[in-house]
């Protein structure tokens, strides 16, 4: 929508305003663009780029953008950054606390807006207030309210008052998150500007917005998780799916028993401490990101449990094809009952350290040529009573295994079930679906958009993640490493492809219907780290991730093309907040907004 700016800097500075700027140009919003045009002397208020978006569009600079009620006014108030103070938290709970931090946060961002070279001298001070009943249940349940509202007004004294109200420390904090993006460096003036006349109804679509990431593949450090999570806060991504452990490294420390990571990890530097996932993990509450690590069984084991006796079938077999799905191969001996011991107590160790609200059991790509390769397991499962010959009795073990780790977590969780996610495998197939139980699995989505598993899950009642392969896969499209040519998900997928993955158009696709959207729980973008690792995470990562962040929250009926600026002007906020997010077009389509899609 067109939006007509009459800008008011302070209070009497809006006239004579023009001809100190230096720059020949400025913006203008026309037809929901901002078009670069020469400031001649009928232009009295100059717009720098910056504020020039924050007011034109559907939906300004806001992402993702709001989902209820969305208007910003036509003014801008010049704010001191140093002036920026909470009010409406009496008490020292937790949840107060916590938004303290985050206004502090806000406040170091706005005050790093411009590189530190904004004048603030006449700025306004601004109070933000808190209201609504914030309740005290921090542990991110998947039901937990992430809405808030947010209503930005100038008071008589000049002040600005930004009152958001929620029922969560967690929509409180979405509040804030946009409106930290409701504040902009004006690059013409050199003064850090806000937004006045704002009012806001907002709230997620869908309540699990993810990224799933691997740290065993290769190690990926504990500042670039603490980024990844930051990132997460501001494209209100909220939940970082942990895939910490795989058949290359074992890197997880488990304080009961060390030798998992003493032997699994690639070097005794690569390991997360229980003191770093607790960082983390405290990390992802602040920024309203709930960490929910994965223990991948029985398949994608290896590294890490050499040192017991009979666990591990398959370990590097070679040619590894025969035996699995990539090198290293490696599957639980799920006849041994050492086995579940084991896992109850990593269980035992990762719910101490990472609380938890949801769990993942992994559960992917189980490979029977591997148990049929090894003699003495078939003659166990001839033992129970289970075809050797052909997959079902193979089947069968598995659920075997699926049945007892799922008892050994809620063992290790205290005899309480932890709401538990498998991926897509053999065991939803057809022939196996009924194994599990819709009230115990939530099932995250690997398989391509149309593979039927999805209408088969949704029929039997699955809550479902969408995680398909052929459009949120952020490791594709990159050079082979097992053999030459490309690797096997190219091509590339580019943000407009994530941008587009709709859940809810899926499931229509497969004959279902709006009502049906209550089983979808919502997606989570992947990386897997074969080719990956510290150094090019972020370039992975962003502004990627944050393309399906908006598709979660918004499930917005207009396709990429309408987000274009928006996630142009986004992914420059991640690299002003230090992450290395690649850059999608040349700058010149952003200052000339319009003249590059076809
Ligand atoms: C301002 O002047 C330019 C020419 O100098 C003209 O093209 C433009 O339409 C004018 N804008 C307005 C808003 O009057
Ligand atoms: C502060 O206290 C007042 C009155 O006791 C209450 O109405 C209000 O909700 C409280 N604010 C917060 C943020 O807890
Ligand atoms: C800001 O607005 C809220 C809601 O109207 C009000 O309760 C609060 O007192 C205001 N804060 C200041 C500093 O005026
Ligand atoms: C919370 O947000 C969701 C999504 O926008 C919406 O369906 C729901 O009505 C909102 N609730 C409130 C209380 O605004
Ligand atoms: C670690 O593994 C070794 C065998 O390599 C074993 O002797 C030792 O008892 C194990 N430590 C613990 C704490 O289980
Ligand atoms: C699998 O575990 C069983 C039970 O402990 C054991 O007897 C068997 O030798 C193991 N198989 C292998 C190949 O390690
Ligand atoms: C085992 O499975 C094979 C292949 O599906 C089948 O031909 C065979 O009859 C089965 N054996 C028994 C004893 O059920």
């Amino acid at each position: 929508m067109f939006v007509i700016l009459l800008l008011v800097f302070g209070t009497l500075q809006i006239f004579g305003d023009a001809h100190k700027i230096k720059s020949p140009w400025h913006y203008e919003c026309s037809a929901g663009l901002c078009e670069k045009a020469a400031i001649s002397s009928n232009v009295s208020t100059p717009l720098s780029l910056e504020v020039c978006q924050m007011f034109c569009g559907e939906a300004g600079a806001i992402w993702p953008k709001p989902t209820g009620h969305l208007s910003l006014g036509n003014f801008v108030v010049h704010l001191d950054p140093e002036a920026i103070k909470i009010s409406g938290l009496n008490s020292t709970s937790k949840v107060s606390t916590l938004l303290s931090r985050s206004v502090n946060l806000l406040k170091s961002n706005v005050q790093r807006l411009g590189g530190g070279v904004a004048n603030n001298k006449n700025g306004k001070a601004l109070w933000v207030h808190f209201s609504g009943s914030l309740v005290k249940d921090l542990s991110m349940p998947l039901d937990i309210s992430e809405n808030y509202t947010l209503e930005v007004r100038q008071l008589d004294d000049g002040t600005v008052n930004a009152t958001i109200v929620a029922e969560s420390y967690f929509g409180a904090r979405h509040g804030l998150e946009t409106l930290s993006q409701l504040i902009v460096f004006d690059d013409l003036r050199s003064q850090v500007q806000i937004a006045r006349d704002v009012n806001i109804v907002d709230g997620p679509v869908y309540p699990y917005r993810g990224i799933t990431l691997d740290t065993s593949r290769n190690f990926i450090d504990k500042a670039a998780i603490l980024r990844t999570i930051r990132g997460m806060a501001m494209s209100k991504l909220n939940t970082f799916h942990w895939h910490i452990t795989d058949s290359h490294s074992f890197p997880y420390e488990s304080k009961s028993l060390p030798n998992m990571s003493h032997y699994g990890s690639y070097t005794p530097q690569k390991v997360y401490t229980s003191k770093d996932v607790k960082e983390i993990v405290d990390y992802g509450l602040l920024h309203g990101v709930r960490v929910v690590p994965e223990l991948d069984a029985p398949a994608h084991v290896g590294e890490g449990w050499q040192w017991i006796d009979n666990a591990l079938l398959c370990f590097k077999a070679q040619p590894w094809m025969n035996y699995c799905v990539e090198p290293p191969c490696g599957q639980l001996n799920v006849s041994n009952e050492k086995v579940y011991e084991i896992l109850e107590t990593i269980y035992k160790d990762l719910i101490h350290d990472f609380k938890p609200a949801l769990f993942h059991m992994g559960g992917d790509e189980v490979s029977t040529k591997c148990w049929n390769s090894v003699e003495s397991f078939k003659q166990w499962m001839a033992t129970k009573g289970w075809n050797t010959t052909g997959d079902s009795g193979f089947i069968k073990a598995w659920e075997y295994f699926q049945t007892k780790a799922y008892d050994a977590l809620t063992r290790a969780n205290n005899g309480k079930t932890l709401p538990s996610i498998l991926w897509t495998s053999g065991l939803t197939d057809e022939n196996n679906i009924d194994y599990l139980d819709p009230n115990k699995y939530i099932i995250q989505i690997w398989t391509e958009s149309s593979d039927k598993s999805i209408a088969r899950l949704i029929k039997k009642k699955f809550k479902v993640i969408f995680s398909n392969y052929d459009a949120v896969y952020l490791d594709c499209g990159f050079g082979a490493w097992v053999t030459s040519g490309n690797n096997w998900c190219s091509p590339y997928k580019g943000w407009q492809l994530l941008y587009d993955n709709s859940p809810l158009n899926i499931i229509i696709k497969q004959g279902f219907s709006t009502a049906d959207k209550q089983y979808i729980l919502g997606g989570s973008a992947a990386l897997w780290t074969e080719q990956a690792d510290t150094s090019s995470l972020d370039g992975r990562l962003w502004p990627r991730a944050a393309a399906y962040a908006e598709r979660l929250w918004a499930e917005p009926s207009s396709s990429w093309i309408h987000a274009e600026q928006r996630m142009l002007r986004h992914r420059q906020r991640l690299v002003q907040k230090g992450i290395q997010a690649d850059q999608l077009e040349p700058e010149w389509c952003s200052q000339n907004q319009g003249a590059c899609p076809l």
